[in-house]
């Protein structure tokens, strides 16, 4: 029969539209992790996406233009117009996601002594819930999952139940979800849960993550926890943990092509003599670049005979300007790759390596695959893929992975990386050296480990895990009613 119709809606679309003329865009593959991960969902659906597509459009031709070329990629556009700003850099990003890593509210800014700023953001948000609810219904037919990814759209399970109690709604949060006593400090703390709680099924990554909502709905909203989830006067909502992954093959395959081996030679030519640490994040203070600089910067100053046979290749792909911590945080970054730079570099080699950009798939696929060290330092991460998929491209180096603690992926990749607390510099630095010194036969036995875990952890499996239960789930309250 007809394969069972997905309607899958986040903020971000897998492909963003940079605008190159009048009523002319080129389509390029959006950075992070939402986006890799929910390419490798299944195809026994049939998927359409639903999101923003990356720009600015308000003329009517334009947005048909867009939205016909988008069609072509299954893609539906949402325009989002004047409440953008609001929505994205205000209460998005601004607000939503220093809370959800557990880094409360920022302090300095205006937006919390004047209650109508964060009010203007908060029905910002509201709106752009509203605006891509509206597009869902003029897609939606009977029958349809709706799959909702993400903080950025925590009033769209109410919003869609309002519409029709009916459809199926699932929600993920990709990030974490911090302890009740930081999520309790946002001022619109409980319309936010209620609503998230309309959804049939809630993902989180880890344990941790769940458990964190359960506790903080039942603290904040007084509902009841249990292993299942969360019960509000006799009505159960499904919370349950499925950690995402990537799809390995596309990495591995990609270490074979030509173009990619050619790219291997020329970085480890250009590189010679000397092992390379890599470092791959979006330039988010979660990302915790300023203690991974801190701790290489110790490493080198307790370790002279390194200093001329390292580098650290940082690859920080922009994100978020428009939010002023983040530009905050890019001038912290520059300020510390200057220091270090200037301490320990010589005419004929610099310590830091440094790029403000994107690189192409290829590209990352070939640094993945010539770094002897990946150091991933995330002060909070939901998941973090760029770890798994260095690991899938290193089947023939076998190089070590260091790992913040409080990435999500520290739980799963743990048994084979070295673990560290990003906030811990000596600890940074010594976990540095033994990366570094470890020998083949024990940076095999890691890489072993963890190789296995990414290639039986797919994003594929990860998606069917969940649409299943939410198949499940709704056909039990089916027989129910
Ligand atoms: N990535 C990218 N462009 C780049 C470098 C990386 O699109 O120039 C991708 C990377 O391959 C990974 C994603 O961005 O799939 C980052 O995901 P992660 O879960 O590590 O962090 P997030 O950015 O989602 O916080
Ligand atoms: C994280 C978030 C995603 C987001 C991605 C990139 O992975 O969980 O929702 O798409 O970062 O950020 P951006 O703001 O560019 O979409």
């Amino acid at each position: 029969g007809r394969r069972p119709r997905l309607l899958v809606v986040a903020n971000r679309l897998p492909v963003s539209a940079k605008r190159t003329g009048e009523n002319s865009w080129s389509l390029e593959m959006s950075p992070g992790g939402l986006v890799s991960g929910l390419l490798g969902v299944t195809a026994q659906f049939d998927t359409k996406w639903v999101g923003w597509p990356g720009v600015d459009v308000y003329d009517e031709v334009e947005k048909r233009a867009l939205s016909k070329s988008l069609a072509e990629m299954k893609c539906i556009p949402v325009f989002l117009e004047e409440v953008f700003d609001q929505y994205y850099n205000g209460y998005c990003n601004g607000i939503l996601w220093p809370i959800l890593h557990h880094m409360g509210l920022p302090q300095e800014d205006h937006h919390l002594d004047t209650n109508k700023t964060f009010q203007t953001q908060y029905d910002a948000y509201k709106k752009a819930n509203r605006l891509f609810l509206d597009v869902i219904i003029k897609n939606y037919e009977e029958g349809d999952i709706v799959w909702c990814h993400d903080y950025h759209l925590m009033f769209l399970p109410q919003y869609l139940k309002e519409y029709n109690s009916k459809i199926k709604v699932g929600w993920f949060l990709h990030s974490p979800f911090p302890s009740s006593e930081v999520y309790k400090t946002l001022p619109s703390r409980s319309e936010l849960l209620r609503s998230v709680l309309r959804a049939d099924l809630l993902g989180f990554h880890t344990y941790d993550f769940a458990r964190h909502f359960v506790s903080t709905c039942t603290r904040i909203l007084g509902v009841e926890g249990t292993h299942e989830g969360v019960v509000d006067q006799g009505r159960v909502t499904r919370v349950a943990v499925f950690p995402i992954g990537i799809d390995p093959d596309r990495f591995i395959r990609a270490c074979e092509l030509p173009e990619v081996k050619q790219q291997m030679n020329e970085l480890k030519e250009r590189f010679a003599g000397k092992k390379v640490i890599l470092g791959v994040d979006r330039l988010d203070m979660i990302k915790g670049i300023p203690q991974k600089f801190l701790g290489f910067e110790k490493f080198l100053e307790e370790n002279p005979n390194w200093r001329d046979k390292v580098v650290l290749v940082q690859i920080a792909v922009p994100t978020r300007n428009g939010v002023p911590e983040y530009r905050k945080v890019k001038t912290q970054v520059h300020g510390l790759v200057g220091r270090i730079n200037g301490r320990f570099g010589s005419v004929s080699s610099l310590p830091i390596h440094h790029m403000d950009r994107s690189v192409d798939f290829n590209y990352l696929c070939a640094l993945y695959a010539i770094a002897d060290v990946m150091l991933v330092t995330s002060l909070r991460d939901g998941m973090n893929l760029v770890s798994y998929e260095f690991v899938a491209c290193q089947e023939v180096k076998k190089g070590v992975l260091v790992l913040s603690e409080f990435a999500g992926a520290g739980q799963s990749l743990g048994a084979g990386a070295l673990l560290v607390n990003p906030w811990n510099v000596t600890e940074v630095s010594s976990a540095i050296k033994e990366a570094l010194n470890m020998p083949a036969e024990e940076r095999e036995k890691r890489h072993r480990v963890n190789f296995q875990y990414v290639k039986t952890h797919s994003a594929k499996k990860w998606g069917d895990d969940f649409m299943s239960e939410l198949n499940e789930i709704c056909a039990e309250s089916e027989i129910q009613i």
